[in-house]
């Protein structure tokens, strides 16, 4: 079932301009995830009125993320993932309006809120022009409608415009019933998001003639999809081949042995089930780590490659983490993991402004709000993280491909060892918090040799580690540790 990079670039050649990503190439970014609408405007401005909670256009662009890329890029970010660009519905509905994009009609055409077809081409090439990736999010499970699922006038969308495209209407009232979950409609009685039949071979033939044609007018390099979980399984793999690029599925399940089949049809899917468990184990100091060291062996057993799966703590359709905690060395702790653990991290927009918005819509909150202040302590522990992953790639072939060991665990502390041989980094997590008093841990099981000289990259302070093999790691304040060979802190880039 897997993508063969042949393939892609088969598909590639004929429409002649594309520099697809394949997903080996994706496995060493990292990535921004941010609302269009919410990021930044064309004005520039950090004023503009944004309340959340109306669900309202707040006016951001793609003009706005060009202008705030050395934002994005000086955190150490090496691509950025935009929510849909198609045309939505117009209507402002008692559900707010279409501002985040998953309410689309015409899918040949794009969102003008948020600017022209050329502002989006010129995104991608802006971002080209810095070596970052541009990945798109796509809706392949529904259209949007103001109004209710029995009340449809199927001919305002394009190209789906008659009754005949879509499964007959049903609400989804079991998420444990598959098979409903697949032909039963999201939304409610004011939008309600006509649910495509993706069995009919009509529909299917148009979205794989379609999705190449939008990655190559766009030139994009990967595709979130949304509702992967709402479609059937085996459309997937003919829209991944036919797409070109590296793509991966919102399953919106934690259990993995539900969400990690899904990477058998697809090259990955968002890492719901480390989700639940890494937030349990660091919204609190009471927070279990075993149950989060339990579902780093489980993710690594039952999906196909942890390293391609999406990896994240925060995003638009859950409350923010420090939604549940206000304390910084928590939130530090939890993107630590994130960026240092298997997979492709995703940090979403506000995150490093340590936004605590709850549940949608108030998780959206405009990021120019915060006056993009580069000087804000998540900003910059968000810098350090991705220097310190971008520089372990830089320097061992193989990270990217390594499947993180837990090494250690006690009630408020978890180790994980990452990289070959000689080049391992060991990250070294804690749930005590903030005023938790300082203490050192023994972590044995690092394969670093006897009297080799490491660094503990947040301080940049030396530790050699012992006849035994051992490494007395220092734990201050509840922040993490990060351990590297010190010899390798030679190479540009380094992080000390
Ligand atoms: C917004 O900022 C960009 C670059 O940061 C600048 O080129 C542009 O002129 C600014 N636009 C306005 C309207 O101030
Ligand atoms: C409706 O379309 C107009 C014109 O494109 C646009 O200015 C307006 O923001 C849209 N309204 C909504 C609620 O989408
Ligand atoms: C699951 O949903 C389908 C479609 O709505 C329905 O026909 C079926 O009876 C449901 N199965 C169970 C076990 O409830
Ligand atoms: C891609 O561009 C072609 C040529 O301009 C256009 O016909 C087609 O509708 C576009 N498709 C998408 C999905 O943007
Ligand atoms: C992928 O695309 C190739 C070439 O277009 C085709 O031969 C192959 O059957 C496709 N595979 C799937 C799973 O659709
Ligand atoms: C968390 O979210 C709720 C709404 O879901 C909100 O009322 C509350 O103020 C938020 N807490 C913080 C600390 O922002
Ligand atoms: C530990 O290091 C040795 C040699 O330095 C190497 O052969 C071995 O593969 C390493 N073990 C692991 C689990 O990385
Ligand atoms: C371990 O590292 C040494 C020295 O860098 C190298 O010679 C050896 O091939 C590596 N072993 C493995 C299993 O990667
Ligand atoms: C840490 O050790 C390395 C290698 O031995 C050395 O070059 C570096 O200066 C040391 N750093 C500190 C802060 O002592």
């Amino acid at each position: 079932m897997k993508v063969s990079f042949i393939t892609c670039a088969t598909v590639a050649s004929l429409l002649a301009v594309v520099k697809a990503a394949t997903p080996d190439e994706w496995r060493s970014r990292s990535v921004y995830f941010l609302l269009t609408d919410r990021f930044a405007r064309s004005d520039n401005s950090t004023t503009a009125e944004c309340d959340a909670q109306l669900g309202h256009y707040c006016g951001g662009s793609w003009q706005g993320i060009i202008n705030q890329l050395d934002y994005i890029q000086n955190m150490g970010f090496t691509a950025i993932w935009i929510t849909p660009v198609t045309e939505q519905l117009n209507q402002s509905t008692a559900d707010g309006e279409s501002y985040h994009g998953y309410w689309q009609q015409d899918i040949n055409s794009i969102n003008s809120n948020y600017g022209t077809a050329a502002d989006l081409k010129a995104l991608a090439s802006a971002l080209h022009d810095r070596d970052m990736y541009l990945m798109v999010d796509v809706v392949a499970n529904h259209m949007g409608y103001a109004g209710a699922g029995t009340d449809v006038d199927y001919s305002v969308f394009n190209p789906f415009n008659s009754q005949d495209y879509f499964h007959p209407y049903c609400e989804i009232t079991d998420y444990n019933n598959l098979t409903m979950v697949e032909q039963c409609w999201e939304g409610d009685n004011t939008v309600s998001l006509p649910d495509l039949d993706t069995e009919s071979t009509d529909v299917q033939n148009m979205w794989y003639t379609w999705i190449p044609e939008l990655v190559a007018n766009y030139s994009i390099d990967g595709l979130r999809l949304d509702s992967a979980l709402e479609v059937q399984k085996d459309f997937w793999p003919a829209w991944n081949n036919a797409s070109g690029v590296y793509c991966v599925g919102e399953v919106f399940n934690g259990d993995a042995a539900i969400a990690c089949p899904y990477q058998n049809y697809l090259d990955g899917v968002l890492n719901y089930p480390m989700y639940f468990p890494l937030l349990r184990a660091f919204e609190s100091s009471s927070g279990s780590i075993s149950d989060l060291y339990d579902m780093i062996n489980t993710v690594k057993s039952d999906c196909a490659d942890s390293n391609l799966l999406g990896t994240f703590v925060e995003n638009h359709d859950n409350p923010r983490f420090a939604n549940y905690t206000s304390d910084f060395a928590l939130a530090k702790n939890a993107l630590a993991f994130t960026i240092l653990s298997d997979g492709i991290p995703i940090i979403y927009s506000g995150q490093e402004q340590h936004y605590s918005g709850g549940s949608v819509p108030l998780n959206r909150e405009a990021t120019w709000l915060s006056g993009f202040d580069t000087t804000a302590e998540l900003y910059q522990f968000i810098a350090k993280l991705n220097k310190i992953r971008n520089y372990a790639i830089q320097l061992d072939k193989g990270y990217t491909t390594y499947k993180a060991n837990p090494i250690y665990q006690d009630t408020n502390n978890l180790a994980i060892r990452k990289g070959t041989n000689g080049s391992q980094v060991i990250t070294v997590l804690s749930n005590s918090g903030a005023d938790a008093s300082s203490y050192s841990l023994a972590i044995s099981g690092t394969n670093y040799t006897a009297g080799t000289v490491v660094t503990e990259l947040i301080s940049c302070t030396n530790i050699t580690v012992s006849d035994s093999g051992d490494v007395s790691v220092p734990m201050a304040s509840g922040l993490p540790s990060v351990l590297y060979p010190a010899s390798k802190l030679n190479k540009d880039g380094h992080p000390c």
